[in-house]
C-alpha cells in the first residue's frame, strides 16, 4: 500500500513557527518519523507540501490511481477551501485529516473544517504524533475496505 502525506501552507515553517502551538520539530524531521513508521508497517509513503491552494488541488488529483489513500494537514485551507474538499471528493480516495493543534479549542474560525466531512476522520491536537496516528488510521481503513 502506498500513501501520500500532504501538508498545506506555512507547515514548511514548522520548527520555528509558533513553537508553543506547533512544536519545535521541523517538517522534514516529522516526515522522517513518518517514513520510519511506514517502514515498520510495511507501507510506502510520499510527501508533498505547498503554500498554494491550486497546487495542492493538483497534487490530490494526481494521487488518483497512484496512492491508496491520503493523509492531509490542509492547514489554514481547512477553514476556507471548498476546492480542496471537492478535490478529495473527486479522486474518491480515502483521506485522513490531521492537525498538530486542537483546532476545536482555538479561535472560533478554526472550529469549522471544509475538508473533514469528506475525510474518513480527523485527528487534531496530538502534535506531530498525530501524523503517526493518521498513517495508522488510513492503513487500518484501507485494510478493512
Ligand atoms: C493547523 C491548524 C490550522 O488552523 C492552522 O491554520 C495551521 C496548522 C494545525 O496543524 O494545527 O496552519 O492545521
Amino acid at each position: 500500500m502506498k500513501f501520500l502525506v500532504i501538508n498545506g501552507p506555512n507547515l514548511n515553517m514548522l520548527g520555528t513557527r509558533e513553537p508553543e502551538k506547533y512544536g519545535t520539530t521541523t517538517l522534514s524531521d516529522i516526515e522522517k518519523e513518518i517514513s520510519n513508521h511506514a517502514k515498520e508497517k510495511g507501507v510506502e509513503v510520499d510527501f508533498y507540501q505547498s503554500n498554494i491552494e491550486g497546487e495542492i488541488v493538483t497534487a490530490i488529483q494526481k494521487a488518483k490511481g497512484v496512492y491508496d489513500g491520503i493523509v492531509i494537514n490542509p492547514a489554514a485551507y481547512t477553514h476556507t477551501s471548498v476546492a480542496l474538499r471537492d478535490a478529495i471528493l473527486a479522486v474518491e480516495l480515502p483521506a485522513v485529516e490531521i492537525h498538530l493543534s486542537n483546532i476545536h479549542t482555538r479561535e472560533e474560525f478554526r472550529h469549522h473544517s471544509y475538508t473533514a466531512p469528506v475525510c474518513v476522520g480527523q485527528i487534531t491536537g496530538f502534535g506531530k504524533f498525530g501524523y503517526i496516528m493518521a498513517l495508522d488510521a488510513i492503513i487500518n481503513h484501507c485494510c478493512n475496505l
